[in-house]
């Protein structure tokens, strides 16, 4: 019967061979500060890409003290281009509610870390075992996809009954070196057994896989269809005026909370948007050569850039900002992209 029970020896003999080198690795022991902020910005950005912010958030903030000493706008800033805000927001809350119970440190009790914000299962899960020795597993989509191929898992893994079955295979299969086991799951998730064509003739675990047995690799784990995305016409003004120009702080609940944003109108068509945009600030829109198409989870938006002359500022929320002065608040997602652009504008146009 596969497979048997000397498969998490072989991944963690793999594993001390082909262990990768990143950054939140590096501290031995491991710092629990750096396996947390890791982890949270691991979960929706490539490892690539989060090496960069890793660096310089440990720069800026570099004990859970310091975080919870700055503002929300220096945590949010220093996100800025990460995506997904409710993340860093969370992380801050959970900073201050650590400063005041635990001394400024991650709990080692596993209800405590998950009554933390942002913090869920997995997250407790990674944090106790890689930093604390706890014997924890820490599910991903990784690991999911793993243990679906190698015990032939058929159950559509994003559902609560797919996920409780991998649960519970994990929880008989977990070693007492929980964390390394952990790690390893993640880097042969993320480079041998990879969601599309894996590469089984690399993987150290290829003969004790039912999948790799019966051939049915490619096919698990099953997926279940995502609702469509929704899309909007995103109509944005660049408003310039002696040198600087009109952001929108939006409002403190919901998508991108408290960011800022150029003045924008949200429309299914290009028309409705324009003409929005030209109701919102009363004056003419002119179009500007700059278009870019941002996805989030479940929307896209499809953003283009307008001028206006003879506007008038609306109420509420509105300010006027220099690009020196808007590099230091957070702005809300893609509209970073717009503000290089609109940088660029104000210093060849001037004022309008
Ligand atoms: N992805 C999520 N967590 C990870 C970790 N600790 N190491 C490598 N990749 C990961």
């Amino acid at each position: 019967m596969k497979p048997s029970e000397k498969w998490p020896e072989m991944l963690l003999v793999w594993f001390s061979d082909h262990k990768r080198d990143l950054p939140w690795r590096e501290a031995k022991p491991r710092n629990p500060y750096h396996v947390w902020i890791s982890e949270i910005m691991l979960q929706q950005t490539r490892t690539e890409a989060v090496k960069p912010y890793f660096h310089s958030w440990m720069e800026k903030f570099p004990t859970i003290h310091d975080l919870a000493m700055a503002s929300e706008a220096e945590v949010l800033h220093q996100w800025q281009g990460l995506g997904y805000y409710s993340r860093a927001r969370n992380i801050h809350k959970a900073a201050r509610e650590m400063e005041e119970k635990y001394g400024a440190e991650l709990p080692h009790d596993k209800e405590e870390i998950r009554a933390l914000p942002g913090i869920g299962g997995y997250t407790a899960g990674a944090i106790l075992s890689m930093a604390y020795g706890q014997k924890e597993g820490a599910i991903d989509g990784n690991v999911l996809r793993v243990y679906a191929r190698l015990y032939d898992v058929e159950e559509d893994i994003l559902k609560s009954k797919g996920k409780k079955i991998i649960s519970s295979l994990v929880e008989k299969t977990i070693p007492e070196r929980a964390g390394d086991f952990n790690e390893a799951l993640m880097d042969l998730g993320s480079d041998v057994c990879i969601p599309k064509s894996p590469r089984c003739g690399h993987c150290p675990l290829s003969a004790e896989c039912l999948a790799f047995e019966k051939g049915l690799q490619e096919r698990l784990p099953l997926r279940t269809k995502k609702k469509p995305q929704l899309v909007c016409e995103a109509a944005c003004g660049i408003i310039m005026k002696e040198g600087k120009v009109l952001l929108h702080k939006r409002p403190s609940k919901g998508m991108l909370a408290s960011m800022w944003e150029f003045p924008m109108v949200l429309s299914e068509s290009v028309e409705t948007s324009r003409a929005g945009l030209e109701a919102l600030l009363q004056g003419k829109a002119e179009e500007l050569v700059w278009k870019y198409k941002h996805t989030f989870t479940h929307r896209i938006w499809l953003m283009k850039a307008y001028t206006l002359k003879d506007g008038v500022v609306p109420e509420g929320g509105y300010r006027w900002f220099t690009p020196e002065e808007y590099k230091e608040i957070p702005l809300a997602g893609p509209h970073a992209r717009l503000a290089a652009f609109a940088e660029k504008l104000l210093r060849e146009e001037g004022d309008f």
